[in-house]
């Protein structure tokens, strides 16, 4: 139960979320979670310190958006061997920083997927600043119900329940062999990592879509 607490907390003040904002501004802190800032977002990828989150959660998301820290993108980017031929797809994709580094550091193209429509117009905003606005898109839209058959590679920071029941739509649309790459959560014990690392403190999980059963 207590991996099961850590996991729902950092994926994003997700139980003060269901028990509103007077709730969640009591609540301390997760060990190495994101801090709340005042006001809004700084875009992320191009702003030191530390990463931004959404403090209202004006949709009541049980996911709700925390940025992936930069550093760990770079790492989750690396994990899944990104190169200029990749399509890099975040699935709830925040600010845009994953599919924004995927392009900028690492000549990938990308697509990124968020409920918000907030967050696709920052992303977008964001991506226009970084100066790849021409290899990246960002949509609004349900991941659960995303076509990514083109992603070369997926990204994800989400929750280990979204992990599990988004893990059927990742076999059937992605190719065998195709990385999947997961801040902080995993996906269970019916589907391995092919590998892991640490990266202050947060676990980097890498995955490879198996061939399909017969
Ligand atoms: C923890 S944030 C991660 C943001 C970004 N991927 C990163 O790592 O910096 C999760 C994001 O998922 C989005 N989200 C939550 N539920 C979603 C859904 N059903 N479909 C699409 N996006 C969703 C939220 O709006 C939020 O921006």
């Amino acid at each position: 139960m207590q991996r099961r607490r850590t996991l729902h907390w950092a994926a994003g003040l997700t139980a003060a979320a269901a028990l509103g904002s007077s709730a969640r501004a009591q609540t301390p802190a997760a060990p190495g979670a994101a801090t709340p800032l005042p006001g809004r977002a700084v875009p992320g990828d191009m702003a030191p310190g530390k990463p931004p989150v959404d403090p209202k959660n004006k949709l009541g998301l049980e996911v709700d958006f925390v940025a992936t820290p930069d550093e760990i993108v770079d790492a989750m980017l690396e994990l899944a061997k990104v190169g200029r031929k990749d399509v890099v797809y975040d699935l709830g994709c925040g600010d845009g920083r994953i599919v924004i580094a995927a392009a900028r550091k690492f000549g990938a193209r990308g697509v990124g997927i968020d409920i918000d429509p907030d967050r696709i117009a920052e992303a977008t905003a964001n991506a226009k600043k970084a100066g790849v606005a021409k290899r990246v898109r960002f949509v609004q839209g349900d991941l659960f119900e995303a076509d990514f058959r083109d992603a070369t590679v997926v990204a994800l920071f989400l929750k280990w329940n979204y992990n599990r029941k988004l893990r059927p739509r990742l076999w059937a649309q992605l190719k065998p062999g195709t990385p999947v790459v997961s801040h902080e959560h995993d996906f269970g014990e019916d589907w391995p990592p092919s590998s892991e690392t640490i990266v202050n403190g947060k676990k980097i999980y890498l995955y490879r879509v198996p061939q399909k059963s017969a």
